[in-house]
């Protein structure tokens, strides 16, 4: 039987180029997105490819979907050896004291309070798996270390409910690496760095293929791989 992966959030972007990897690479894709236009249309992208890939209806902000989706993936395989918490936003990209508590409460939905629901409707199909990966897409940005840090590339870029929300994540990242350890769960954050994709404007400097590799590399890790820990392709990160 091929591994299988969930990756929420894509129907494009990082999510999506991780989806082509990891087909490429003989797992069988659950591709997780919110509208079902856009996910039918780069599920059918990547099958067409020769990629073993399923569009998989799944809101992260949705009680609902992720039940529904976790139901679908039960039935149909009964298993999950990975899943990618990718989906996010960016908020309304206003100055800290501008950023609404409304926009807040829903970058966390978006952000943080999606991943836990997504990895507690999942787990029942990871620990059947018997040895799985659990991969937070996370951010520099959500690394307190380094937004303390004057000299910090990004030290400027202060969104307060995003980073806010990505140090949130790291949090939900080690809690859960301790917790799931026993079950044979590994559990961690990635770094994509500052990529290019509709996130931004199109204003990063990092391809989506340099982005998609630390995830790939933490997704497809095998029992001996790391956990609890927050890398990006050069090695650890700072909390
Ligand atoms: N781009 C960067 O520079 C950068 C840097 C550091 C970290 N990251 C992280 O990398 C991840 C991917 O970012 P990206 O640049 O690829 O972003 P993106 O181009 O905006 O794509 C985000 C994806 O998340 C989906 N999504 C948004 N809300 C959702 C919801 N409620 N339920 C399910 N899916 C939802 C979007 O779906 P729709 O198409 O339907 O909107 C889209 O598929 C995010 O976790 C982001 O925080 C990005």
């Amino acid at each position: 039987m091929s591994k299988s992966v969930l990756i929420t959030g894509a129907n494009k972007s990082i999510g999506y180029e991780t989806a082509r990897r990891l087909g490429e690479a003989g797992y069988r894709v659950w591709l997780g997105a919110r509208d079902a236009a856009r996910g039918q249309a780069a599920a059918e992208a990547l099958s067409a490819l020769g990629h073993d890939v399923r569009f998989l209806q799944l809101a992260v902000d949705d009680d609902a979907s992720v039940q529904a989706a976790a139901d679908r993936v039960t039935r149909e395989d009964g298993k999950l050896d990975a899943l990618i918490n990718n989906a996010a936003i960016p908020g309304s990209y206003a100055e800290p004291i501008n950023e609404t508590l409304a926009d807040i409460r829903h970058v966390y939905d978006v952000n943080v309070f999606g991943p836990i629901a997504v990895t507690k409707a999942f787990l029942p199909l990871l620990q059947a798996a018997g040895s799985a990966n659990v991969v937070n897409v996370s951010s520099g940005l959500g690394s307190l270390s380094l937004m303390a840090d004057q000299s910090y590339l990004f030290y400027g870029a202060n969104l307060l409910g995003y980073n806010s929300s990505k140090a949130a994540l790291n949090g939900v990242t080690i809690s859960l690496a301790k917790a799931l350890a026993p079950l044979g769960i590994r559990v961690n954050s990635a770094n994509p760095g500052y990529v290019k994709t509709d996130f931004n404007g199109h204003r990063g400097h990092r391809s989506v293929e340099e982005a998609a590799e630390i995830i790939v590399r933490l997704a497809t890790a095998g029992a001996d791989g790391p956990t609890g820990g927050f890398f990006d392709d050069e090695g650890v990160l700072a909390w």
